[in-house]
């Protein structure tokens, strides 16, 4: 009887968690799809934290603020939101009166159900959900940087040093054992050491020594190789700008700004004026306020204030120009908080010095505030060598993650690889040209075409055309 009943509940159990099983299963698809939905049509205006404005309002707890309407008019609005306004729809009103002239682009083709699923996304995101289950979709984190590998190589070094004071521990504890089994058996009688006495003990104290120059000897050598060189140099830039920002989250292409990487030498960092395209409409971050993008404002002379870029801006004194910013400074802190208080003085203040510490720079003679943004130079090779951007990205194809690594995850950029001479030759012994798709070397090459053809070699390198020749990279 009892085993009947033991039986049925296990049985009902299984089924229940089968069910939620089941269930949280299909939920989940429908948040996946739903973030693969947003990131590609929405993310660009729509913060995805969900909780911050940007281009367009944070779009957490969206569904509430639609509660008195039916919910078909929630997809009218994502299909064809002017379509609405003109229509005199009160709530599509309200926000026009609020975020006009910023228009929405319209989505006609979105079905119910691919609304729907983003709708369950945006939730999943702004109740927290996103941040605390387990299994939850990976797009929430896709920019956050895998774990800090910052110091990874001292945690290694510990970890060594760690390591190696465990085995002297046991070492000297069987020592210790092995001498006092030795002593009972010649001397008939023995005294066993306690632990603080096999931790003081000679031997032990020499070995932890040991272990501490050896490790620290490793730990030296290591850091001097790597001095010469400036792999890992990561120096703060004027204004904090973030590559997960800008190329991950927002999914901005490396050549929209870099766009010198194709066709030159150089790849250049772009100028403000680039930085306009976006930041004419985003002129206030969700992450530093005016802070950081009135830096870009002040080096080109745009009044973020009446949208218009100043008039002779290069002859405005110093005074004039803070004028300008500061004014624009306190005009947002008054929108924000109502009022312009104590604190908001102090933050037009700072915000202000940042401005001038970014744009000018005493060492180079720069002491004015309008001109080029000063960034710090990150990759540089000695002048004796000659490196080409457009031959690495355009003729051979190769990806920028490959020698500047994962940028799009770094919140400040450096320098990934060595740029060692051994660091380009050991790629150019190893790294096959692509002839077949590239007219380039159709006639000079002939020879090799031929030798593959007749199966004398399978492959050419970078070598085997000359990538290796001194005179190459050297002038
Ligand atoms: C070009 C920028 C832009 C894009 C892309 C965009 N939106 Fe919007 N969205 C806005 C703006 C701006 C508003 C505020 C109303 C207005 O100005 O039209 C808005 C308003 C909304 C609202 C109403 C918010 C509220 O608080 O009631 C919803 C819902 C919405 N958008 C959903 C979406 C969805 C879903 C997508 C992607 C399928 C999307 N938006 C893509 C700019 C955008
Ligand atoms: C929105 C514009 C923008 C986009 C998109 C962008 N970058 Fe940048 N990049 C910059 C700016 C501005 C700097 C200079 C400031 C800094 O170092 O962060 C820079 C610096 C760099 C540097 C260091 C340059 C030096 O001084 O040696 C590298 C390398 C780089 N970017 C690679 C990339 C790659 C790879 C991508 C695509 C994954 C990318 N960038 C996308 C604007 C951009
Ligand atoms: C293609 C569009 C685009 C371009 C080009 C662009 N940005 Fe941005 N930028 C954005 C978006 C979107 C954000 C996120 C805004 C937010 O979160 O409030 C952003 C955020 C920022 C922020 C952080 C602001 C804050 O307070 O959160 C800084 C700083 C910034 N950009 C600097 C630059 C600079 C410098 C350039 C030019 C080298 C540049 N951006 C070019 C789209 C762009
Ligand atoms: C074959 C390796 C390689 C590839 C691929 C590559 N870079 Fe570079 N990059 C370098 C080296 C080497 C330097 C240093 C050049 C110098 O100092 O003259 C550099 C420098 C830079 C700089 C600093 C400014 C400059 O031109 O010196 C930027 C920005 C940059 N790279 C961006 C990119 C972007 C964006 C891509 C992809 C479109 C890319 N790189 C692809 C090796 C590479
Ligand atoms: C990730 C691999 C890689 C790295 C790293 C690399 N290169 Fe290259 N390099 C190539 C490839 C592939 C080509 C062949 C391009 C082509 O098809 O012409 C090439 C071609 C060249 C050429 C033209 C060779 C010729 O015969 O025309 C020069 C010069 C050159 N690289 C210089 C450098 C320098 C200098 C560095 C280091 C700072 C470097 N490369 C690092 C892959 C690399
Ligand atoms: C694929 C490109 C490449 C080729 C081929 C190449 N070098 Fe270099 N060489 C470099 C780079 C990059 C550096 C800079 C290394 C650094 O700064 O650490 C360099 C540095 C040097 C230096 C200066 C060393 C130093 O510590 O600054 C000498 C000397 C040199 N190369 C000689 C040669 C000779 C000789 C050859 C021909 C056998 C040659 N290189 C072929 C890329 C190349």
């Amino acid at each position: 009887m009892t085993l009947k009943r033991l039986y049925y509940s296990s049985f009902f159990l299984l089924l229940f968690s089968f069910l939620t099983f089941s269930l949280s299963a299909q939920d989940q698809a429908a948040i996946d799809a739903g973030a693969t939905l947003f990131k590609n049509n929405c993310g660009a205006c729509h913060s995805r934290d969900m909780k911050t404005k940007m281009t367009g309002p944070a779009l957490g707890g969206v569904e509430d603020r639609w509660a008195d309407y039916p919910r078909e008019d929630l997809y009218t609005w994502i299909r064809n939101s002017q379509g609405m306004i003109s229509d005199g729809h009160p709530k599509a009103t309200e926000l026009w009166n609020e975020w006009k002239p910023v228009v929405m682009n319209p989505f006609p083709n979105l079905t119910d159900e691919e609304i729907e699923n983003i709708l369950a996304y945006i939730n999943y995101v702004y109740t927290g959900a996103g941040q605390t289950t387990k299994g939850g979709p990976e797009v929430v984190d896709e920019c956050t940087p895998p774990a800090a590998d910052t110091g990874g190589s001292n945690m290694m070094y510990a970890f060594l040093f760690v390591i190696l004071v465990v085995l002297a521990l046991i070492l000297a504890r069987i020592i210790s054992n092995l001498n006092y089994m030795q002593e009972l058996r010649e001397k008939g009688e023995a005294e066993k050491k306690t632990l603080t006495e096999i931790l003081t003990s000679k031997g032990f104290v020499s070995f932890v020594v040991f272990a501490v120059v050896v490790v620290g000897g490793l730990f030296t050598v290591n850091n001097a190789i790597n001095l010469g060189r400036q792999q890992g140099y990561q120096p703060e830039q004027p204004i904090k700008f973030s590559h997960i920002t800008h190329a991950c989250v927002h999914k901005i292409d490396c050549q929209y700004c870099h766009d010198g990487a194709r066709r030159s030498k150089h790849s250049v960092i772009p100028a403000a004026n680039t930085c306009m395209n976006c930041h004419k409409s985003i002129k206030v971050g969700s992450k530093y306020g005016t802070g950081e993008l009135t830096k870009i404002f002040a080096s080109i002379g745009y009044d973020p204030s009446t949208d218009k870029y100043i008039e002779n801006y290069e002859n405005l004194s110093d005074d004039e120009v803070k004028k300008i910013y500061t004014k624009w400074i306190a005009d947002t802190y008054i929108q924000d908080n109502g009022s312009l208080d104590a604190d908001g003085e102090k933050l037009i203040n700072e915000q202000w010095d940042g401005i001038v510490e970014a744009l000018t720079d005493e060492e180079i003679g720069d002491n004015k505030i309008q001109g080029p943004i000063n960034w710090v130079r990150i990759h540089n090779l000695p002048d004796h060598v000659y490196f080409n951007h457009s031959q690495h990205v355009t003729v051979a194809g190769l990806e920028c993650q490959t020698c500047h690594g994962p940028v799009e995850q770094m919140e400040v950029v450096s320098q990934y690889a060595p740029l060692s001479m051994g660091w380009c030759v050991n790629c150019h012994r190893k790294t096959e040209v692509k002839f077949a798709d590239n007219k380039y070397y159709d006639n000079y090459y002939q020879l090799y075409h031929d030798q593959i053809k007749m199966h004398k070699r399978d492959k050419v390198t970078v070598d085997d055309i000359g990538g290796s020749e001194c005179q190459k990279c050297h002038y």
